[in-house]
Parts: C-alpha cells; structure tokens; sequence
C-alpha cells in the first residue's frame, strides 16, 4: 500500500470516481468454497458463528488474504437479526433459514419485537475487531431487504413460487405493511449497528425481488427499501449503499430510485444495459455467472474480459458475480479471476 493511496479503489468507484485499477469482491466470497472456512465452522452451527466475533472476524478475513479482493464482507447472514429480536429461525446446512411459526396473519405480525442495538452487540464487536484488522482494506456490512426477509418468515424456510408471500401482499396488504414496517425497523437498527462500529458500504440483499412484477415491486416493496436505505443516508450520508437481487433485470430503475448508490445486477443483464437503466448517477456491481467458475479458464477469462469492456462505459464498475459463491468453486479460480480484472485497464 503506497503513502498516497488513502481512500479504497472499492470506495472510489463506489462514489463514480476514477481509478487506478478495477476493484472486485464476491458475494459470499466468505463461505463453504474455502476449506479453511469449513474446518473452522466444524461442529458450530452457522448462527452460532455469527455470535462470535473471533470467529466472524476470521472467516471474514480469510478470503481477503487468500484472494486478494478490494473489499471484505462481514460473516453474518440476513437472518441474524430476525434471530435477535426473539424470532425462532434456524438455518440448516443445504437448505437455508427455516422459520418455525411461519407469519402469516396480523396477530403473528404482532408478534415480531423490535430490534434493540444491544441485542446484536457481537456484530458491532465484530465490525469493531474487523475494521483494526483490515486497514485500509474496507468492510462492507449488509442486510436483508424486507421483501426477501419477509418471504422466509411468510413462506416458512426457501421458496421457489413465493406463492404464500403473494397472496398475502395481495390480498391482505394491510397485513403485508405491517409486516414490513416491521421488518425496515429491525432492519435499519441492524445496519445502523454496523455503521456506527465502522463498516465502510452496505449492501441491500433483496435476493428473491426478481419474483415480482415492476408494479408489484413499486407498489408493495419500494416504498419499505427505500426507508431502509434512506435511514442509512440520515446516518452516513456519504457511505456507499449498494442494492442487490437475482433477476431484476426489469426492476433496475425502480431498485436505484429506492436509494442506492451502486445497484447490482446478476448475469442476465449486460452491465451496459443495467447502467443505462439506473442512470448516470449510480455506480454497477456484477454480474460473472457464479456457475462459469466452474468451466475452464479460457471461457472463465473470455467472460471476465467481456463483462470489464461492458462495465468501462458505466461510470463505476464493481467487478463482483451475479450471485454469491458456488460451494463447489474452486478458490484458486477466484483469485485468478481477481489477477485478471486487476490486470486489466479500469473503465
Ligand atoms: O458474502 C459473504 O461471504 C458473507 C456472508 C453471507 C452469508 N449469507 C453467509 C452464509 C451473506 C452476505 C449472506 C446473505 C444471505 N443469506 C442471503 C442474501 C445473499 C444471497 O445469496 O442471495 C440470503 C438469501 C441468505 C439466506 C441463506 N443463508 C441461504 C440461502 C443460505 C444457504 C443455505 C445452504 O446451505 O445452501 C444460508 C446459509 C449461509 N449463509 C451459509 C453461509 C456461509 C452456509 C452455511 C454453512 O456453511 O453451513
């Protein structure tokens, strides 16, 4: 690290200003595609881990040293304050969160208590132990956004349909509100936690918002994301805010006017076209096919060279994938994906 290079290649290309090489990170670049990530988590479950900051701030650190990407993220999961503030959620190995009193009506809404900071104290030990770890290397925290919260706590556990959440959006919207202003209050004090610890960005997961229409997205979901990510803004006015999902090709400007300052794309959506959707005032973040880190290196490094010339036109590209890290992924693929985008011009 030279003397001169103060603020983070992640966070000038956050902000749309020039840099001297392309920054890149994975979603869940901290997870099961590293064996030292598996043998430390043996015999812990993962909400466990999440409650200790040794461990989070090591699995957190151990993709930064071994892949050499621009920004680490915090080892947590959208789940964990939703576990926080009382409600029973586990999360199983090969399934995902698992909801044992699915919400489904206004009493269950009811039901769902406020997050209070102390109640995620070891995630601002976490951030805290992270940020004098990591120097100038920066910690993006996240959360879930609300839709994608609510579809686990609705639907149970997984979805593929999303069908109960639909129906009960539509047809008790009430309750659906209710559910989500719930939610945008546990969500903002999670993220305002890791905030005031020292993270440097956040990312809005809104993982499964790709299931919804434009319409429905705008009517039933923009309104509590944007509270979500205007309530960081009032906090952190200049700290990146990044807003992600799976297939919202369609939702890409509703999803930067809800107050993103980066917004994410997966790999259906050229990234030149996503920049045109959101505007000249947001920064991109994609969009490899998670699934071609699977295929040998000259159509991995095809695919790397084509997304960087799509991304030179936008004014900020973060390379990242269009989804979080395979299990099954070779680590040595991702860090020669890292070598080559830095070997690359920047846009
Ligand atoms: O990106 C990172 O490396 C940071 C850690 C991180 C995890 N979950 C750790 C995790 C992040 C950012 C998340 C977010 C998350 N969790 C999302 C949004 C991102 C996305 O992928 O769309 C969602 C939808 C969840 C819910 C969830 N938690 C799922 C779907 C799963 C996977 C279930 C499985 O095993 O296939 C989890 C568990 C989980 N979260 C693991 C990790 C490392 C696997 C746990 C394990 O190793 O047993």
């Amino acid at each position: 690290m030279t003397a001169m290079s103060t603020t983070s290649e992640f966070l000038r290309a956050c902000r749309r200003e020039s840099v001297t090489r392309r920054p890149v990170w994975f979603m869940r670049q901290a997870g099961r595609s590293l064996p030292e990530y598996r043998k430390l988590r043996e015999g812990t479950t993962m909400l466990e881990s999440c409650r200790r900051p040794e461990m989070v701030a090591e699995i957190t650190l151990q993709p930064v040293r071994r892949l050499g990407v621009d920004a680490a993220i915090l080892f947590s999961d959208i789940v964990v304050p939703l576990a926080a503030a009382g409600v029973d959620v586990d999360i199983q190995p090969g399934v995902g969160p698992v909801i044992a009193e699915p919400v489904r009506d206004a009493d269950a809404v009811a039901a769902i208590r406020p997050l209070a900071a102390d109640q995620v104290a070891h995630v601002a030990e976490s951030v805290r132990l992270l940020t004098a770890e990591l120097g100038d290397t920066p910690l993006i925290g996240f959360a879930g956004a609300p839709f994608t919260l609510a579809s686990y706590l609705v639907e149970g556990g997984p979805s593929r349909s999303h069908a109960r959440t639909k129906a009960l959006m539509h047809g008790a919207p009430e309750v659906w509100h209710a559910l989500c202003e719930r939610l945008v209050q546990i969500t903002v004090e999670f993220l305002r936690v890791q905030v005031a610890a020292g993270v440097s960005a956040v990312q809005l997961f809104d993982s499964w918002a790709g299931a919804l229409s434009e319409a429905d997205y705008r009517r039933y979901v923009a309104p509590h994301s944007a509270a979500v990510l205007s309530a960081v803004a009032a906090v952190a006015p200049d700290l990146p805010r990044i807003h992600f999902g799976v297939g919202t090709g369609h939702l890409l400007p509703a999803m930067a006017e809800a107050g993103a300052t980066v917004v994410g794309a997966d790999w259906r959506t050229p990234l030149d076209q996503a920049s045109a959707a959101v505007g000249p005032d947001r920064a991109v973040q994609g969009n490899l096919d998670p699934a071609l880190l699977l295929a040998p290196w000259p159509v991995l490094e095809a695919e790397v060279r084509r997304i960087c010339a799509e991304g030179d036109g936008t004014p900020g590209h973060v390379f990242n994938l269009g989804h979080g890290v395979l299990p099954e992924t070779d680590p040595d693929a991702l860090a020669r994906v890292v070598e080559l985008v830095h070997a690359l011009p920047p846009a």
